[in-house]
């Protein structure tokens, strides 16, 4: 019987079948893609990333695809990149090609491919290295910020004083304290802890950092805002990083009109000083890479340290002996009658043990800022296809049984030797992210926590709101990792 007649093909049908098969072998053969789940149509495996715990879905995939993975993701083609050896061969070796960002339509219209954060190749480059030394000359990551930071965490104190030992939620409070430090130092404000507008901008920050999910509809199918209403919240996405756009151009107006060109302020004075010097048109010194440069600044430099006090507060409430520990160097090394200062903590190896299982465990930026593939990149014998988006996925080595024993148990003692020093210092500094694009603000945010967690600790005793109930462990994952909304109670000890 003739097989052909019998499933109704005809010659030229099976010859341009074979050749199309043939095609995508040999497409397949010359340029590999990374291995990883099909996924189904339009949506891609998002459906697999919005079930549960969204890390727990990449660690499983780690252990069956390897440490080079790929998931589609709605229509971005997303490689995953696990573990020390295969982070440090992407971001620090191959860092030509490693260290740009995707298109991202999270970023307001105006703003997409400007400021620090969203920019790429020369543009980010300049921009990163203008706003770095310019931030480095008003303080930024330097001791001679001590003063500022200090000045915010005595008002910090007061209000927690104030709660005089009852449950407090101190979301809100932290989130402002930070900001004040970042805003003070990009454009010379700090704002009062009950100034409304204030708060309302910062609740729209930390709304959008939640939204901005690795798997959401934000990030993957934007199209969807064409649908009536706003099911999918990405019209709310862009009305809330409208009115953010919105306060860092109203500070660069401010500005215009008061500056003092022989004695620039702040951050934005020295830009604009700039911009007169090169022109209005300048690609770096333009209006809009200004204020893209600005929201970067208050956005990464607000919600990642707040979230880390947060998270510190959290651990002390669940590990009492760390906390008694933990007073207890703060006790011998500063005593109770002065403010920790920068110069104490280079004595207290319990408390950089202590934050640095808090930056492992608390994971505040666990898939790091996407990067993004602006042609073919070949990597470890794959194909990194032009346009995709690349994950750096911090938590493959903050969860690593490998690295950490027992990584799911808070533990600071992991990170003192026997001697009593500090140790794994290298390993934890990927919590920043690693290569050319680690965080800008990593010295800054050192000092904060420093500040800011040895005060706390040395001025209450953090008890829970319900010793039978200890508030919940669980992150809420968008943008960072934040802790859910929890109340602590703080007991001034003097
Ligand atoms: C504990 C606190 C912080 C952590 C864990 C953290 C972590 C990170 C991570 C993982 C990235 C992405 C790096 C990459 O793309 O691979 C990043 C980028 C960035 N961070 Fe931080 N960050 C913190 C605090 C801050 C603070 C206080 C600022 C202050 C301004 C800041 C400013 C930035 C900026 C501007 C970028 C973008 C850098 C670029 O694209 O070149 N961060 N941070």
């Amino acid at each position: 019987m003739d097989i052909n007649w019998m499933f109704g093909l005809d010659d030229l049908t099976i010859v341009i079948a074979i050749l199309l098969i043939s095609l995508l072998v040999i497409r397949s053969l010359q340029s590999p893609l990374p291995p990883g789940p099909t996924g189904y149509p339009i949506v891609g495996s998002m459906p697999m990333m919005r079930k549960g715990n969204v890390l727990e879905t990449f660690r499983r995939l780690r252990v069956k695809y390897g440490d080079v993975y790929s998931v589609q993701l709605g229509s971005t083609f997303t490689v995953v990149i696990n573990g020390v050896d295969a982070l440090n061969e992407a971001f620090v070796k191959n860092a030509d090609q490693f260290s740009d960002r995707p298109d991202n339509f999270a970023v307001p219209h105006t703003l997409r491919g400007k400021g620090i954060g969203a920019s790429s190749g020369e543009h980010w480059k300049q921009t990163r290295t203008f706003s770095l030394m310019t931030l480095r000359g008003f303080g930024f990551g330097r001791t001679i910020l001590e003063t500022k930071v200090k000045e915010e965490v005595t008002a910090y104190l007061d209000v927690i004083e104030e709660q005089k030992g009852r449950p407090y939620d101190a979301k809100e409070l932290t989130r402002i304290a930070v900001s004040n430090i970042i805003c003070s130092i990009a454009f010379g404000n700090r704002y009062d802890y009950n100034d409304e507008k204030f708060k309302h901008l910062t609740a729209l920050l930390n709304e959008n950092f939640r939204l901005n999910s690795v798997a959401g509809a934000i990030r993957q199918l934007p199209w969807l805002r064409f649908l009536p209403g706003d099911v999918f919240s990405i019209k709310k996405f862009q009305r809330n990083g409208d009115q953010i756009k919105e306060f860092a151009n109203d500070q660069i107006a401010d500005h215009r009109e008061s500056l003092d060109e022989n004695n620039p302020r702040d951050f934005i004075d020295a830009f604009i000083q700039q911009q007169r010097k090169h022109g209005q048109d300048h690609p770096i010194f333009e209006d809009n890479n200004l204020a893209a440069a600005i929201k970067d600044l208050f956005s990464a430099g607000t919600e990642t340290t707040s979230a880390m006090i947060r998270w510190s507060i959290l651990y002390l409430l669940h590990n009492k002996p760390v906390q008694d520990k933990l007073r207890q160097e703060i006790e011998t090394v500063i005593g109770t009658s002065r403010l920790p200062s920068l110069a104490d903590k280079p004595n207290m190896p319990y408390y950089e043990a202590f934050i640095m299982e808090v930056l492992r465990m608390g994971n505040i930026a666990p898939l790091s800022v996407g990067h993004g593939a602006r042609t073919d990149i070949w990597f470890r014998g794959m194909v990194i296809p032009k346009g995709s988006v690349i994950i750096p996925n911090l938590d493959s080595v903050m969860s690593d049984p490998c690295l950490f024993e027992e990584p799911q148990k808070f533990n600071p003692e992991r990170f003192l030797g026997k001697d009593g020093n500090v140790t794994g210092r290298k390993t934890m500094a990927i919590a920043f992210s690693l290569g050319r694009r680690m965080c800008l603000g990593q010295s800054l945010a050192k000092i904060e926590m420093f500040l800011f967690i040895t005060a706390l600790v040395q001025r209450f005793e953090f008890l829970p709101e319900n010793s039978e109930n200890l508030p919940s462990l669980e992150g809420i994952v968008g943008l960072s990792r934040t802790p859910s909304a929890y109340r602590f109670r703080a007991v001034k000890r003097y």
